[in-house]
């Protein structure tokens, strides 16, 4: 008996499945939560800036950059654009769109402002955006239309549609004969909700109107694949939810939009339907772009749906807790298909900003106070380290703030 359940044959049996289990099983959450170092004095609930970057990616990258340091120009001018294709084809995949449609760049902010100062706008052209989408493309649309003399209207999205018919028929209204494109945001990122893209690409096209997707918040997120919303471009960061280090995002031009946008940075590609037109970024931090790979691994690691339901979990539970609190009302919608992990809640009485003061100076718990026309509240973004435990610290303080108020 003993020498059957010893045998050198069952143990190498035995540790290889026990190899393959660790290898093929996801991450429990406790696993996630200490691959990262989080800081000891405060409670991380603004995760929507941007993620900090778990401790194997990080690993990883402080070893690119030593790498490329003792390789220097030798890697820059033999290696970097093989590596720029592994990583491409990877990273397109993960995205689900084809690769000649997809270039790296910095962030979301250099992807839209690309497509929306190269587009070649005519005077009197028409473009349609919302409120609630993010302060730089708006400005980039105000310069624009200062420029070339393009007219804008500016629509509000209800932070609870009553459905998604609702949400295009706003977008809808608006068009004329001279719109040429809407620009909308999947997630809108002071109160986590996410927008119908696909349904809203549908009736556009419909009426011969581009749409640009403002996705910021939403690769790594959730899922979904960029080829499936049907947009003609699509900008998102990297450093969100994927959890690269700082400084990377992604651009997606429809192949059959490439030829007419103008590059932000003119490049010596001679065809206009080769994407990488937009790839020229003059010398640049190759060592981020190389950490793409290990950020996609960790992700693996993780399983991005499972991933997208925890976060939404960590969102439903909150709320469900603060329900009865008559003091406390939620900017983020009810219907948890049009949430995930962005919540944005507010208290009766006190201001975003004094919220978020007392949370960070009482509590010791860090989010961001967001004070805009229908959204005055604070954004409460946890992410995958964050545990119940937190989350608890964090309702019980809300309950106490409310109790002190009359
Ligand atoms: C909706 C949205 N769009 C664009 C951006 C800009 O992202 P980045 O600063 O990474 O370019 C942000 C940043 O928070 C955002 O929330």
């Amino acid at each position: 008996m003993f020498s059957v359940l010893f045998s050198p044959n069952i143990l190498a049996n035995n540790s290889r499945v026990f190899f393959l289990k660790k290898k093929f099983s996801k991450l429990s959450w406790e696993d996630i939560r200490n691959d990262y170092s989080l800081h000891e004095d405060f409670i991380n609930l603004e995760s929507g800036y941007y993620n900090i970057v778990p401790k194997p990616t990080l690993d990883s990258f402080y070893s690119h950059v030593n790498n490329l340091n003792i390789e220097g120009s030798y890697f820059m001018r033999n290696k970097m654009k093989d590596r720029s294709k592994i990583i491409n084809k990877k990273l397109s995949k993960f995205l689900g769109c084809p690769e000649d449609e997809l270039v790296v760049t910095r962030n979301t902010t250099e992807s839209l402002d690309l497509i929306i100062s190269g587009y070649p706008w005519k005077k009197n052209d028409h473009v349609i955006f919302a409120h609630q989408d993010y302060g730089s493309m708006k400005d980039m649309f105000y310069q624009v239309s200062k420029r070339y003399g393009i007219n804008y209207d500016i629509v509000s999205i209800p932070n609870n549609p009553k459905d998604d018919q609702e949400i295009i028929n706003i977008y809808k209204n608006k068009i004329n004969d001279k719109t040429k494109m809407i620009f909308v945001s999947h997630m809108i990122n002071i109160t986590g909700q996410i927008l119908p893209i696909k349904k809203i690409c549908k009736m556009a096209h419909q009426h011969q109107v581009e749409v640009l997707v403002d996705g910021a918040h939403c690769v790594g997120h959730f899922s979904f694949k960029i080829s499936d919303l049907g947009c003609d471009y699509y900008g998102s960061s990297l450093h969100k939810w994927l959890a690269t280090p700082l400084g990377l995002g992604i651009l997606y031009v429809a192949k059959k939009k490439i030829s007419k946008i103008w590059p932000l940075l003119a490049s010596n590609i001679k065809s206009d339907n080769d994407i990488m037109r937009f790839d020229h970024k003059g010398t640049n931090p190759f060592h981020n772009q190389m950490a793409i790979e290990n950020a996609l691994e960790y992700i693996d690691k993780i399983g991005l749906s499972r991933k997208e339901s925890r976060l939404r979990d960590l969102h439903t539970y909150v709320k469900k807790k603060l329900k009865h609190n008559k003091k406390v009302y939620f900017n983020s919608p009810s219907d948890s298909e049009r949430y995930c992990g962005i919540l944005n809640l507010g208290i009766k009485k006190i201001s975003p900003e004094k919220l978020e003061k007392i949370l960070f100076d009482r509590y010791k718990i860090f989010t961001v106070s967001i004070n805009e026309k229908g959204v005055k509240g604070c954004r409460v973004t946890p992410n995958v380290f964050t545990n119940y435990k937190e989350l608890d610290i964090f309702i019980s303080s809300i309950n106490k703030i409310t109790n002190e108020i009359s």
